[in-house]
């Protein structure tokens, strides 16, 4: 299997309750390498280009909103299968469909408030990864 890396946010609601290392612990106990960190408040214009692939959906307003309405983590992870590992650590979108054990089972607010981002694909982990992070600060 290809070593990947793929792109986390931990989302405000989960920053807000101190949540940080109980979701990191998630992605360490399942082989994935915390490769890159960094904590920061998104600009809404930040929040726009990052979502754009969402910018025609119902949602994307109140999504913005949120995803600036506190710190967010970008992580870099690296591991095997590493995107659709992490997509698996996460669970489903709505934490209502989400296996027991994932991120957003335990840890979810709402369909909104899910409590982390993980790219969707490799071809989007490596533009992800790009938005947030130089080269030089990836160490895996
Ligand atoms: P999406 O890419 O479909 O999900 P995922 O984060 O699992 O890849 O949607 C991006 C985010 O948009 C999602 O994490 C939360 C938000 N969202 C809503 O607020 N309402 C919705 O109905 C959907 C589908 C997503």
């Amino acid at each position: 299997m290809a070593i990947e890396r793929t792109l986390s946010i931990i989302k405000p609601d989960a920053t807000r309750r101190n949540l940080t290392g109980k979701i990191n612990a998630k992605f360490e106990e399942a082989g994935l390498t915390i490769a890159a960190t960094k904590r920061l408040q998104l600009t809404k214009a930040q929040a726009e280009a990052f979502y754009a692939v969402h910018s025609a959906r119902p949602f994307f307003n109140d999504l913005v909103s949120f995803m600036i309405s506190g710190p967010i983590v970008a992580q870099v992870l690296v591991g095997e299968n590493a995107v659709a590992k992490n997509r698996e650590i996460m669970g489903a979108t709505n934490p209502a469909n989400a296996d027991a054990g994932t991120i957003r089972a335990e840890f979810a607010e709402s369909i909104e408030a899910n409590s982390v981002h993980g790219s969707d694909s490799l071809e989007n982990a490596a533009n992800e990864v790009a938005f947030f992070f130089a080269e030089i600060e990836i160490v895996a």
